[in-house]
Parts: structure tokens; sequence; C-alpha cells
């Protein structure tokens, strides 16, 4: 048993005795992809390797949702197989099914010490929707996999945040551990709770503005962020509701964003910081103008004044998380926002947390993730759980640490037996 900080009680993998068992693992492998689909970096690939070292002699079933519906990252899983062999230095075996009878089947013929690892999640739409405990337990992907199983182990700590059915319905049925990256998140962030201190400043950026904003109010609400820098489409968002930015977000949301920014500035207008210039793309350069000046150019990076605004507040806070990168940072030009307000917070007194993907690869980029208090390749999950909200993914780990311990999952092995 561990405890992972804030009290929480979840199983280890040591707890559940993985040897020659059939485990089933959920990780979050979701990694950004180039516009040909490759994907473009490794480091949720090479943090459930951790884990599954661990459970060398067990038969693993991995699983793992990758991109959206809709957007170019919306792949099957196939590439993080290779990427997952070549850093074990061992076979990871991919199907291209989830829970049909060609997985089941496969599953059912696994020799110890083999890993399978089935296709992307989502594939099933019952993946991108939130469900009660009680209700992720009746969906197709739980109802036709967990009998295959004799454990749990979640290990998807970006995913925290989403109560899809692979993440609090197999706990329903399964004796669930928590995994090696969910330990080190949780170990890591009650250290860096217990020495932070105010003034609290946010840096949010990236593109995933509805996700920001529930964020911004989670953090504000629980008096986790004194002032909030506003950089990527959230910024846009923000300036678009003071009547300052004229393009459109190219977001399906926008409308609510913009509406939600709104209210959020009038709520809490000391709060916000917004871009006062910004860059955009002329004949293929980066060229930076005043906020005012901008007309109908698409904003593609905040501008130098804005980071030297930005860089008062960061050196003189306690404590400075970012979560997403500034700008559109993969291109050519404008990652400078993002560069700069990073090498910024590697060098500030306070202490420092950066999380997401695209940063972390931007600090290994940089050479400066040794200077930051703490990584996290978690996004969204990482900020709410800072923020102190319950996480699905949290509570189905100490739910089934009580169950396991009054012996609930004895009674569930038999109804999964006669299932199948
Ligand atoms: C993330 O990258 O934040 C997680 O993988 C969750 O992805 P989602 O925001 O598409 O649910």
């Amino acid at each position: 048993m561990a405890q992972g900080g804030n009290g929480i009680d979840f199983l280890t993998i040591e707890d559940i005795s993985p040897e020659s068992k059939t485990l089933l693992v959920r990780a979050d492998m979701n990694t950004p992809v180039d516009k040909h689909g490759r994907l473009i970096e490794r480091m949720r690939i090479e943090e459930v390797a951790v884990t599954l070292r661990d459970l060398g002699r067990s038969k693993v079933v991995l699983c793992s949702h990758q991109g959206r519906v809709g957007r170019d990252d919306y792949i099957s899983m196939e590439q993080h197989a290779k990427a997952l062999s070549e850093t074990l230095g061992k076979r990871v075996e991919f199907i291209d099914d989830v829970h049909g009878p060609a997985a089941r089947r496969r599953i059912s013929e696994l020799n110890d010490g083999e890993i399978l690892l089935l296709d992307n999640l989502r594939f099933c739409a019952e993946e991108a929707q939130e469900y009660r405990p009680e209700d992720a337990v009746k969906t197709q992907i739980v109802l036709k996999l967990a009998s295959s199983f004799d454990g749990f182990v979640l290990d998807a700590f970006p995913t925290a945040h989403r109560a899809h059915p692979s993440i609090v319905g197999f706990p329903q049925l399964l004796p669930t551990a928590g995994g090696r990256l969910v330990a080190k998140e949780l170990k890591s962030v009650s250290r860096i709770q217990q020495v932070a201190k105010g003034p609290y400043t946010a840096v949010l950026g990236g593109s995933k503005v509805s996700d920001r904003l529930e964020a911004i109010t989670a953090l504000i609400e629980n008096k986790k962020a004194d002032k909030v820098l506003l950089g990527g489409l959230a910024a846009l968002a923000f300036l678009k509701a003071a009547g300052k930015y004229r393009s459109e977000l190219g977001i399906a949301d926008q409308d609510k964003a913009v509406q939600k920014a709104a209210a959020l500035l009038s709520e809490y207008p000391e709060v916000f910081e917004m871009p006062v210039d910004l860059a955009y793309e002329h004949e293929g350069e980066r060229r930076e103008v005043d906020v005012a000046d901008l007309d109908h150019h698409k904003a593609l990076d905040i501008g130098t004044k804005t980071i030297q605004n930005y860089e008062k507040v960061i050196r003189s806070s306690g404590t400075v998380f970012m979560s997403g990168p500034a700008g559109a940072f993969e291109k050519e030009g404008f990652g400078k926002g993002t560069e700069s307000l990073l090498r910024i917070m590697a060098t500030s007194y306070g202490t420092t947390i950066v999380s997401g993907g695209h940063l972390s690869t931007a600090l290994k980029l940089f050479n400066i993730h040794s200077w930051i208090d703490h990584v996290s390749s978690a996004g969204g999950a990482l900020i709410l759980y800072l923020a102190g909200k319950q996480l699905p993914l949290i509570k189905a780990l100490s739910d089934s640490a009580s169950r396991f311990r009054s012996g609930g999952y004895t009674k569930m092995s038999d109804n999964l037996k006669a299932q199948s």
C-alpha cells in the first residue's frame, strides 16, 4: 500500500502480486504528431516503460487513448508499439482491435513476459464520454475485457481528470494498483506542496481552451493563482472577450469560450495579465505588433513587451506553474514566447512546476529540464490536481484500495468468471 500525499491511499503493483498474472495496464501514451501523423516525441512512452519493466513476469495488455476525433492526432497505436519496443528493448505486439474477438483471443494466448498493445481506446465512442463508476462498468469496453484479467494497473496520470470507462470502470471489478508514474507524480506534487508559498502565478497557454478555462476557475477558487499570465489560444479568447482580437480562434466552441473568458475577466479583473503585443507571420517571417494594431492578422505567439511584463510577475512569485505553450512554438520563428518564459522560470527563485508534453519536450530541447522543480507530462490533469480537485483516477485508486482491504474483490471475481 502506498501513501500518495494528501492522505491518498492506493495499492502498489506489489500488492496485487503481479507474477504470472494477466494484467491490464491503462497508460496515457497520447502524443503530439507532425503533419504526416508521425509521433514527434516519446516522453509518455518512456514513462510507461518504467511500470512495464516492473511487470516483467506478467502477461501484460497495455491500452491508451490517442488524440481526439476530428484532429490529426486521432491515429492508431501502431507507432507507439514500435517506439515502446525500442525503449524497452523487447517486443511489444500491436493488435488493431480494442475489445473484439481478435483482441480477446490474443489476450487468452499470452505467455508470461509478453506485452500486447490494444488499439486507440477512443476508437470506441464510449471512451470519449464521462461516466459515473457504476455506469462505466456497464460499457462494452469494460464488460467485454474485464473477465480476461486478474488485475488492473492504472498509470494514466495525464488522463486522471477524465471519468472515462477505462479509468473508472475497470477498478469496479478488478483489484487496481497505481503504476509507477502515478506514484511518482503524487509523491513529487506532495513534496512541492509542502514548500510552495505565495504569491502563486499560473502561466497558461496551449490549444485546449475549454480545459484551460475550467482550470483557471478551479485555480482561482482554491487560491492557487493570484495571477494568471495568458498565452496560446486562451490568451486570444480573453483578448476577444475584451474586444481586442478580431480574427477567429479556429475552435469549435469559440462563442462559449469567449463568454466564459468575459465572465472571468469581470469577476476577477485584477488576476489576469493579457498580451500587450503579439507576433504574426508576414511573408514567412515573424513580425510583432501591439495588440491594438494587429488588425485581422492571426496571432501565433506573444510579443517581446508581453514577455517582459510576464517576466516581472514570474520573478516576484513564490510559486510559478506553467502549462501549455505561449504560441505556435513548433512553427519556425514562433517559439520565442515559450522558450523565453521557460528560461525565465528556470532562473527564477520561486518554486517552479512545468506541465504538459509540449513544454516538457521544449525543456529537454533547451537543456534546462533539471532547473525546474517538477516537470510533468500531464497537462490539464495536473492543473486540476494542484487546484485541489478530486480527480476520477485518484478516487478510483483509493476506492479500490478500500475494497481490496475489505475483501470486496473476491466475490467479484466469481461474478466475472460467470460473465465470461
Ligand atoms: C492530455 O494530453 O491532456 C491527456 O492525454 C488527455 O487528453 P484529452 O484532453 O484529449 O482528454
